[in-house]
């Protein structure tokens, strides 16, 4: 059955921009994060406290996260793969992190360059320092409905490493078809086994668009419970070590199926509309929302 109401994560400023090849203004990731502000969404992830040698387009983390205007009832969440990250993290005002685990060995290598073990070890040190500051994680699996190095990958490991995130304290999961090569079949079968283990309420969906399933992956897990759902502005995104990988679910078209489902979002989707139109501009690039690019033609 489908919830009555879904909370809408906006990760477009953090995955949207993390790929981009040609370093985006911070002044630009500082507008488009302030317009999506105006919409109603409820949580925008703003940047990532990750190593600027691995990914140089999130090196200005800190000048984003203080220079944006935060809004009550506002989240701005950011990515902190190690405790020098959560500590430069907390230093410029972060009041949620988020935690970034994979349900594939080889992909926690080449993404965070340590194996699923030691990356608990590593998140242990934030988890603790965390709660001891009332800072909330969220935790991501990703790889949950495949890995690019690995490529099937079992919803019981899936589980085991959502379980293991959610007992060490993460109030939320969010399942991570990073490369976007899942169907509704497998988001199914996946989900399945994972709400066995941890609570439907603290699971999230992130599916990425590769193989253009994301909208229905998503509707599958709306279907199953799931209320939480991360989308991209513009259905910008992707990771820079999964290569082939493409932009996340547009928030665009997710809004649009939500209204059309009569699910509240509480989000203004003209808005929305022009904050996609305005980093799509400063990207010169062509929106990957449907919804958007049926807009234009009105
Ligand atoms: P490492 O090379 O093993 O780390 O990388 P290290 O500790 O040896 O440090 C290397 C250098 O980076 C050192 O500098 C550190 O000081 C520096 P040097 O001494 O050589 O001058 N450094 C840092 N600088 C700033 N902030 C930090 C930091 N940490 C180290 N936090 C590390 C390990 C985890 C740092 C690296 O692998 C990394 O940053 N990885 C992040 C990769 C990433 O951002 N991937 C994309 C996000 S995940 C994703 O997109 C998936 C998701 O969307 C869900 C889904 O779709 O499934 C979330
Ligand atoms: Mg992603």
């Amino acid at each position: 059955t489908f919830p009555k109401q879904v909370k809408i994560v906006e990760v477009g400023p953090r995955d949207g921009l993390q790929n981009e090849k040609n370093i985006v203004p911070t002044p630009v990731k500082i507008k488009l994060i302030d317009m999506l502000s105006e919409t109603g969404l409820p949580v925008i992830e703003a940047t990532s406290f990750v190593s600027p040698k691995w990914v140089p387009q999130m090196a200005d983390h800190t000048e984003v996260l203080k220079g944006i205007k935060k809004f009550p009832g506002i989240n701005y969440p950011v990515l902190t793969p190690n405790f020098k990250g959560f500590e430069a993290a907390v230093a410029a005002g972060a009041k949620e992190v988020s935690i970034f685990g994979a349900a594939s060995e080889l992909f926690t290598r080449k993404n965070i360059n340590s194996s699923i073990e030691e990356s608990f070890q590593r998140y242990d040190s934030i988890m603790k320092a965390a709660q001891a500051k009332g800072i909330l994680v969220r935790g991501y699996v990703s790889c949950a409905l495949g890995c690019p190095y690995e490529g099937k990958i079992s919803p019981a490991k899936v589980a085991e490493v959502a379980k293991r995130m959610y007992s060490m304290g993460c109030y939320e999961i969010s399942l991570g078809d990073t490369i976007g090569v899942g169907t509704p079949g497998a988001m199914r079968d996946m989900l399945t086994a994972v709400m066995h283990e941890v609570p439907l309420a603290a699971l999230a969906v992130h599916c990425h668009d590769t193989y253009g399933q994301a909208l229905a992956n998503t509707l599958m897990a709306l279907q199953m419970g799931v209320s939480v759902v991360d989308s991209s502005v513009a259905g910008l995104g992707g990771c820079p070590y999964a290569r082939g990988a493409s932009g996340n679910l547009a928030t665009e078209d997710l809004v649009y199926m939500l209204s059309g489902l009569g699910i509240h979002m509480g989000v203004n989707l003209q808005k929305l509309l022009e904050a996609g139109d305005f980093i799509c501009q400063a990207l010169n690039r062509k929106t990957n929302s449907k919804v958007a690019q049926a807009s234009c033609k009105l």
